[in-house]
């Protein structure tokens, strides 16, 4: 697919989606929204990327929210709920991606943005980022996830604050409350992101994914049955060769070289 509203680059085996709407601080739109969807499609079918980062082009915004133009030309309720269960489509897919994904917020992470680095599995924030969910000042709720991640991720009263008042934090505080997991210098921000790429990019594929589904399914579910399900995908691990490869480089004393079999 050509894109025309995002970047979509590789290093080594890293795989960068850049939003590159900064006239309009990289607000979703629909079309943004396809071509992000297709980008996902790619590089989770790409064998050669193994960890993917999602951040946004010029120095102000990651994403400054859907596209406000669009929320205003929704017609009806019915066509709210299409506009908003589609892109939640788009979130969950990033969510359950078998490859870790980044946030790497590097300005304006508010409504639909900071409702995308939600979905990601690990965010990682500029010092000069702000991040909100300021949809009620629109005279709406947010509709991409954001009245459950948000609760999930900081607690329901600060998710109820943060809703309720559409007030914007600064990346110090979301790191207290939990919703961003690093705060970074601006200008460090991408090589460290990528630093951490590179680090989840050289574990076993199989072992990454399986772990990321293995929290994701289990933190929904209660506990016994969690662990149960914990069990399940470790027996799955076990069946793979770079659980041999993993055990024996441990034991040979030489680094794992995994094949994501
Ligand atoms: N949708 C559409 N356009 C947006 C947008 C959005 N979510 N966010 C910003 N823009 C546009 C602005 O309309 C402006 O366009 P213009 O240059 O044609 O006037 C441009 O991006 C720059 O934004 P501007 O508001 O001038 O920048 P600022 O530095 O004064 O303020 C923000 C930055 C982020 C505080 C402000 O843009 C804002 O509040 N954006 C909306 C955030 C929001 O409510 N998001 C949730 C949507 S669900």
């Amino acid at each position: 697919m050509e894109y025309q509203n995002i970047l979509v680059t590789r290093e080594e085996n890293i795989g960068i989606v850049t939003f590159n709407r900064a006239k309009v601080l990289n607000a979703l739109n629909h079309a943004t929204m396809v071509e992000l969807s297709a980008a996902i499609d790619e590089l989770d079918s790409d064998r050669t990327v193994r960890c993917i980062i999602l951040t946004g082009a010029g120095e102000k915004a990651f994403v400054a929210g859907a596209d406000i133009n669009e929320l205003r030309a929704i017609a009806s309720a019915a066509e709210g709920t299409e506009f908003a269960a589609w892109g939640q489509t788009i979130f969950f897919k990033i969510e359950t991606l078998s490859k870790a994904v980044i946030a790497a917020v590097n300005g304006y992470a508010l409504g639909g943005g900071c409702e995308l680095a939600m979905a990601c599995d690990i965010r990682m924030a500029a010092d000069s980022a702000k991040l909100g969910q300021p949809e009620i000042n629109l005279g709406i709720i947010p509709g991409y996830g954001g009245t459950q991640r948000l609760p999930r991720l900081v607690g329901k009263g600060r998710a109820k604050w943060l809703i309720l008042t559409g007030d914007m934090i600064s990346a110090q505080e979301a790191l207290r409350i939990g919703l961003v997991d690093f705060v970074v210098p601006v200008a460090e921000l991408m090589n460290k992101a990528k630093e951490l790429a590179r680090k989840i990019a050289s574990k076993a594929p199989l072992a990454v994914a399986w772990a990321k589904k293995s929290i994701n399914v289990g933190t929904e579910i209660d506990l016994v049955a969690a662990c149960a399900y914990e069990a399940s995908q470790f027996g799955l691990v076990c069946g793979t060769e770079d659980r041999v490869e993993g055990t024996t480089a441990f034991l040979e004393k030489r680094p794992a070289q995994f094949t994501g079999r």
